[in-house]
């Protein structure tokens, strides 16, 4: 709650009363309908893994273990690329796109249907806060689904003049910060287009995959079309490196992309790698500055920074610095950390302990840097992976809480005088994944947009997401586009 009083100069100040909290908010978790075990979902079926071992997946807010899963050795992951292979030669690539449409739509209304169930089971595994499962993550994926369902038999329309055949098996490897959204970005796409898939979900959010994949068999897709198997970066190894596989589709670190691409070198397989960022969030001062504050907050601190399109760098142009960094002080002391089943929680549970240590080990380095931090005074849960929101000043454009990826609720704050040096200091990094400029001129928006190496680069607003629009990197963050026309182009052979 907000209160004003008079400072010594007579000017009003804003005052937050942090002991005023919201009474807790939990969505129920009776609607996650998780099971103690699950195996690898492999031609249609549900089969024990030829290693016969399982791993832990826990609940990162409390460190309680939610269920078990198998772990894919190279022999299983050699048994679903074949499946995805017999399922591409005799069914998928054989059948009508207006067939493989009505499939996809109902995976798309299955999705929705159960919408309640996957933003609670994705929120349990992964830590994030339920308000952002439930109004992003759940209808996003169900309308990638839906989006691509659409083109499946107007794939002459999407590509005029050419004949667009698929490319085969698609090896598909995702990342823990959007489980269910990733498997629909990579799943959808390569569906309608008539390829066949083995989709690796991350050894710590595999739940919501599996989920799918439940759905998947009951909408009665033919077997061997997908398969998801589970497993850690020895599975995703043996995906890569299966001969079988025509294609693979990865998202995640930059270090994994480069052994992904020396891996492939010299094959035929096709790639797209949508890797790390490390975006740059820019006010200038004829921006709507709580607008810009707001953006800022959201690109930066909710869904705890694990964004790799996150608004990490903060570019404040000197004439507005000190009124955006007291408002920006003053908002994260206001951010709710805790409980991500909470609905008015704002930033939840770290993904995992390594993650946490990740992120405490750059704070560690930025103090060690000189630049100066300032953390919110919330408290922190007992139990469970958690981090203050954290603001970096004094920040030198070498260090390198400024150069690297971070992925957790950590903003560094620069100053600049003109768009020249911003536009310098914004491309100064190995990434180029997405950006941000907020001001009241168009021209300025232009000038930015198309100077800025960012695949995406969003004008006041920030972290917006279409399936019509394709989304993807430069220089280190990777290659290829997800998402739109872009996103079906990643999945054909043009003929
Ligand atoms: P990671 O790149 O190791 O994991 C991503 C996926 O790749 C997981 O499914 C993992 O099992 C798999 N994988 C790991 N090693 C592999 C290999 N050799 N071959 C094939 N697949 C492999 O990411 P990690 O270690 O979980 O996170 C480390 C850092 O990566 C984060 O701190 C963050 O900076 C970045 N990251 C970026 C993401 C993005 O969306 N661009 C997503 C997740 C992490
Ligand atoms: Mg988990």
């Amino acid at each position: 709650m907000a209160t004003t009083s008079k400072t010594k100069n007579n000017t009003l100040k804003l005052k937050f009363d942090t002991s005023w909290n919201y009474a807790p908010a939990p969505e129920s978790k009776s609607i996650a309908a998780i099971k103690d075990k699950y195996d690898l979902f492999i031609n249609g079926a549900f089969v024990k893994s030829s290693s016969k071992k399982h791993f832990k997946t826990i609940n990162p807010a409390n460190e309680e273990v939610l269920s078990e899963v198998a772990d894919a050795n190279a022999t299983d992951v050699d048994k679903a690329v074949k499946a995805a292979r017999t399922a591409y030669d005799k069914v998928w690539k054989k059948m009508s796109g207006k067939e493989r449409g009505k499939y996809i739509y109902r995976i798309a209304r299955m999705v929705q249907e159960r919408a309640r169930e996957f933003a609670v089971i994705e929120t349990l595994d992964g830590g994030k806060p339920i308000r952002e499962s439930r109004d992003f993550d759940v209808p996003t994926a169900a309308n990638h689904f839906f989006y691509y369902a659409g083109w499946a038999d107007k794939l002459e329309y999407a590509f005029p003049n050419r004949k667009a055949e698929p490319i085969g098996v698609a090896g598909q490897i995702i990342p823990w910060n959007f489980p269910l959204l990733m498997a629909a970005w990579k799943i959808a796409p390569a569906l309608a287009t008539g390829n066949t898939v083995v989709l690796k979900p991350a050894e710590t959010t595999p739940l919501t995959a599996l989920k799918l994949a439940e759905i998947i068999q009951e909408a009665d897709l033919p077997p061997g079309v997908v398969n998801i198997i589970t497993g850690a970066g020895a599975t995703g190894a043996a995906l890569v490196n299966h001969p079988g596989v025509d294609k693979i589709a990865f998202t995640g670190s930059t270090d994994v992309g480069k052994i992904i691409q020396r891996a492939i070198a010299g094959t035929n397989k096709k790639a797209t790698l949508e890797l790390g960022g490390k975006a740059a969030n820019i006010i200038f001062e004829d921006a709507p500055l709580d607008q810009a504050v707001e953006g800022v907050i959201n690109g930066i601190f909710f869904n705890q920074g694990h964004v790799c399109c996150a608004g990490s760098r903060l570019y404040v142009q000197e004439s507005v610095y000190k009124t955006v960094l007291r408002k920006l002080k003053d908002r994260i002391e206001t951010l709710i950390v805790g409980d991500p089943l909470d609905k008015n929680t704002d930033i939840g549970a770290i993904n995992s302990k390594q993650q946490l240590e990740t992120i405490h080990k750059y704070i560690k380095i930025g103090q060690q840097e000189g630049a100066e931090m300032h953390q919110s005074s919330c408290a922190l849960p007992g139990k469970g992976f958690f981090c203050r929101p954290t603001l970096f000043t004094n920040v030198a454009q070498s260090s390198r809480i400024a150069q690297e990826e971070i992925f957790g609720p950590v903003l560094t704050i620069q100053t600049f005088r003109t768009e020249d040096e911003v536009i310098e200091k914004a491309n100064n990094t190995p990434y180029g994944l997405s950006a941000g400029v907020w001001t009241d001129k168009g021209s300025k928006i232009f000038n930015m947009t198309t100077k800025m190496r960012a695949g995406v680069v969003w004008a006041n607003t920030f972290n917006k997401f279409d399936p019509t629009s394709p989304f993807g990197g430069y220089k280190e963050s990777g290659y290829g586009r997800e998402g739109g026309l872009h996103g079906l182009s990643a999945y054909v052979n043009l003929i």
